[in-house]
């Protein structure tokens, strides 16, 4: 059994002084400061650990992008104790075979717990794993596909479906591939895109929005969908971040739309938080027709935090968006500081601001939009009660499981 001591956000109650027990794992009980002996004293908070709920871990398939291994090293350093891995791998994760192979790298490599993604393809409905296979959810993507084979694949899964189908959701009538000059170029081409997505997209409690971007796309969100953001869509817009390898897709926008989306994600109304750690090598980005996408993993709750730390953002909403919000959205019990809860933790120190050096950093893509932005990284993290990262080292070298299992 373990003990960590110390002032920990309690779900309801806030930060309360506490004991908590840990055995084989698993919170098996939070007391108001007891007298135990002091085994894990926490220096700073104790927060429960995020669950990133999009992530591009690109194995198999890219490993000189990243790998289970630095991806999950990356989340580990950064807070995160478990990601859902997106299906644009090579191959596809789009059948039960290619889900399997993945499952298998992802147990032998991963040092966070993990989820998988399957790929929406044509008669998805009707495989016959389709109500079995351990999967977190569906994922439905706009590219090379027609907008009426889209939207059909969508209201198809959702009609069917008992798990949530995410949905990048630009339609694929107004995603105009133009060549660009600039990065506003980019943003040019997918003006509305979202916005128009959103607006066909039919509303089920099954529909999760990745990434959401827009004011507009927040205003046009289906009733009955959930949603997240991400930290570049708060923090990142064309002013700030406007050299080409700052292309993502959704693409970055403007001030306003960073604040309407803040304003939304700080009542709730935007739910989630997650990275979209969408990984590519600096040669890559800095080439003359750049891939969309940034790494995330590792600095989402650090520069959050900071946001804490700032008094631009509760540090309840955080703690809420960041783990319980994700794992409920996914049907998993976690997220809080609770008996029964496995014991994903992390101790933070508000007083402990650093700048963001790429050198510390673990994903292999070794750039980040945000190079010396202020943040502040967990000291210590811990999976289901083990450690498993230390003042941005890495102290475990596998040990995730299949959290659908
Ligand atoms: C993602 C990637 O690189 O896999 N890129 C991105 O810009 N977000 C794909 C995606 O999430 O759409
Ligand atoms: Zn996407
Ligand atoms: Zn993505």
């Amino acid at each position: 059994m373990s003990v960590f001591e110390g002032k920990a956000w309690i779900s309801k109650q806030g930060l309360v002084d506490v004991s908590i027990e840990v055995e084989n794992g698993y919170i098996s009980s939070v007391k108001k400061t007891s007298l135990e002996p002091k085994k894990e004293k926490a220096q700073g908070l104790i927060l429960p650990a995020a669950l990133d709920m999009h992530v591009h871990f690109r194995d198999p398939g890219y490993p000189h992008k990243e790998d289970w291994k630095t991806g999950s090293e990356s989340a580990a350093c950064g807070g995160v104790t478990a990601v859902v891995d997106m299906p644009n791998t090579n191959p596809f994760t789009s059948d039960i075979s290619s889900f399997k192979d993945k499952e298998q790298i992802a147990k032998s490599k991963s040092i966070v717990d993990f989820g998988i993604g399957i790929n929406v393809e044509e008669n998805l409905t009707e495989q016959d794993w389709f109500g079995t296979v351990p999967a977190a959810f569906w994922k439905l993507y706009p590219y090379g596909i027609s907008s009426d084979d889209y939207f059909r694949l969508a209201k198809e899964v959702l009609d069917k479906t008992k798990k949530p189908m995410v949905v990048h959701c630009e339609h694929p009538d107004y995603m105009y591939n133009n060549p660009l000059e600039k990065l506003s170029d980019h943003t040019e081409n997918r003006l509305v895109a979202e916005e128009k997505c959103l607006a066909s997209m039919p509303s089920s409690e099954y529909l999760h929005v990745a990434h959401l971007s827009t004011a507009n796309g927040l205003k046009n969100l289906p009733p009955l969908s959930s949603t997240e953001v991400c930290p570049h869509h708060l923090l990142l817009n064309l002013d700030n971040c406007s050299s080409l390898d700052c292309k993502v897709d959704p693409p970055l926008r403007n001030v306003s739309d960073n604040t309407s989306l803040y304003d939304a994600y700080r009542n709730g109304k935007i739910p989630i938080l997650a990275s979209d750690h969408a990984p590519h090598t600096i040669e890559e980005k800095k080439s003359d027709t750049p891939p969309s996408g940034m790494p995330g993993v590792e600095t989402m709750v650090p520069l959050m935090l900071q946001e804490v730390v700032e008094n631009r953002l509760d540090l309840g909403r955080l703690v809420n968006s960041m783990a319980e919000a994700p794992a409920t959205r996914l049907g998993l019990n976690r997220g809080r500081i609770e008996v029964g809860q496995p014991a994903d933790l992390m101790f933070v120190d508000l007083n402990n601001t650093v700048k963001i050096d790429i050198d510390n950093l673990h994903s292999r893509s070794n750039w980040s939009p945000f190079e010396d932005w202020n943040a502040v990284f967990p000291h210590k993290v811990f999976r289901r009660g083990e450690l498993i990262s230390e003042n941005s080292e890495v102290v475990s070298n596998s040990g995730g499981i299949n959290l659908f299992d």
